[in-house]
């Protein structure tokens, strides 16, 4: 029994299941259908602004009830463990899947399929100093989200993290015909949303690319000519309406937040009417996450929807601006600084300030430490090299473990 036991509180959430959302799903899913369509396009014409052409290269068990499943609101940082403050250890038993026996991995994140030859990355678990992160049990966790709604929003990186729940999830399902996109598309770059529906399970694990997470519009009137569309810092992305009848919700933000993502192609801020030509990044990120931040407090009900904020993913290029980088055979022995992010800061102050409570998912200094684990030239455009994104299986693993950590306490590490 570690001391991470004695320590998580486990108050039960009270798990509020049964709402009737599936009963609405036909209407609401042709609207949203031609929604999404409707989007779809206006992301194509904007695709000219905020970067869109420039692709990245790329519930505890209860313990006094063992019949009934719900959500633990332990938040695994207590005194005694900190689960983001450890290190990587050789663990030979995992990855904990195999990507090409799961139709939801990208081709590009598939690295050993696109020929990376080293298998070391596959390898590594993550130690906290004073506990353990119990080894998943994925007939618990489907127990756990069955009649619920898992949503991600945010950036590429968080679609490879739902990417990775699908299918560490999926090694539970004997008939994987019973795990399906829910309108059968296929995984694409720009796609607005995608859910996977686990229908033994009636739960579904859905992504919302929202990558600002705010409203992207082409630029107002009266403007110079540079500004060609603009981030309303101050308006939620208008798909958030999705996002708020959900059991689970994990944001991320972080990567296209760069001057070449924005002002180099003439995407700058507004806040009101006002377009805000001088406005750093750093201000503007804060402002968004304040608006975030306002959505949830007045949106989000903390009886049904345990939310989550996941902080920035480091990359590690040896020169971006050349797309150069080597991913190496090991994790790096030192973080190189790559453990610390004005961003992943930003999160932990505005959070902070909440009324609803949010779950830092605190990954930036574990993932510092990951060079061996991005893609590389093992993606789906070998030519170039990426140092941003990363393999899977892989490192997005790890984080899904630390999320179903806290949704379901350690009640496994209890029974050890
Ligand atoms: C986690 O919960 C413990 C007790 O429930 C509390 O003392 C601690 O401050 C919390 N930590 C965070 C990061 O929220
Ligand atoms: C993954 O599955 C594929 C297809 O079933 C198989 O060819 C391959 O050897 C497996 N890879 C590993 C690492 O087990
Ligand atoms: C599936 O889950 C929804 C809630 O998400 C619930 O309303 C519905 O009754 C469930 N269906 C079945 C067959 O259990
Ligand atoms: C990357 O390469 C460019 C072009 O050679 C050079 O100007 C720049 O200083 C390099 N950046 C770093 C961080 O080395
Ligand atoms: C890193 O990659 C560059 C090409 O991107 C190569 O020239 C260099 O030798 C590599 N360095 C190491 C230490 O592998």
């Amino acid at each position: 029994m570690s001391s991470f036991n004695r320590s998580v509180s486990f108050k039960q959430r009270a798990a509020n299941i049964g709402s009737p959302r599936f009963s609405r799903k036909t209407w609401v899913s042709r609207l949203f259908r031609a929604l999404i369509a409707i989007g779809s396009l206006v992301s194509f014409l904007l695709a000219i602004g905020c970067g869109y052409v420039y692709v990245l290269p790329n519930l505890t068990h209860a313990f006094h009830d063992h019949d009934e499943f719900g959500f633990s609101n332990s938040n695994g940082s207590t005194d005694s463990c900190d689960v983001f403050d450890g290190n990587w250890v050789l663990d030979y038993s995992y990855p904990l899947y195999n990507a090409s026996e799961c139709p939801f991995v990208e081709q590009g994140f598939n690295c050993l399929l696109n020929g990376r030859e080293d298998e070391d990355y596959l390898k590594w678990r993550w130690k906290p100093k004073n506990c353990d992160i119990p080894r998943v049990n994925v007939q618990r966790v489907l127990e756990a989200l069955r009649n619920k709604r898992v949503v991600f929003v945010g950036d590429s990186m968080s679609r490879t993290q739902w990417e990775s729940l699908i299918c560490l999830l999926m090694t539970g399902v004997e008939d994987k015909e019973s795990v399906y996109e829910v309108n059968g598309n296929m995984i694409t770059k720009q796609i607005r949303f995608l859910g996977v529906r686990f229908s033994s399970f009636n739960f579904t694990i859905e992504f919302y690319r929202s990558v600002f997470l705010v409203q992207h519009n082409w630029a107002p009137k009266n403007v110079p000519k540079r500004v060609r569309s603009t981030l309303k810092l101050d308006k939620l992305d208008d798909i958030s309406k999705e996002w708020i009848d959900s059991d689970v919700l994990i944001f991320n933000s972080g990567q296209w937040w760069v001057p070449g993502k924005l002002f180099g192609t003439g995407c700058y801020f507004q806040v009101g009417k006002s377009v805000k030509l001088g406005m750093s990044i750093a201000t503007a990120f804060r402002i968004v996450l304040q608006t975030w931040a306002s959505w949830v407090d007045s949106k989000i009900n903390p009886e049904k929807t345990r939310v989550f904020f996941r902080t920035f993913e480091p990359s590690h290029w040896r020169n971006l601006t050349l797309r150069e980088c080597n991913v190496t055979k090991l994790p790096l022995s030192e973080a190189e600084g790559k453990d610390f992010s004005p961003f992943s800061e930003t999160v932990f102050e505005v959070v902070n300030n909440m009324i609803v409570p949010v779950t830092v998912v605190h990954i930036t200094p574990m993932s510092a430490f990951r060079s061996d684990a991005h893609v590389g030239t093992w993606s789906d455009r070998p030519s170039l090299s990426d140092c941003s994104h990363w393999c899977l299986p892989g490192l997005p693993d790890i984080w899904n473990e630390i999320v179903i950590l806290y949704l379901l306490g350690n009640y496994e590490a209890a029974s050890e």
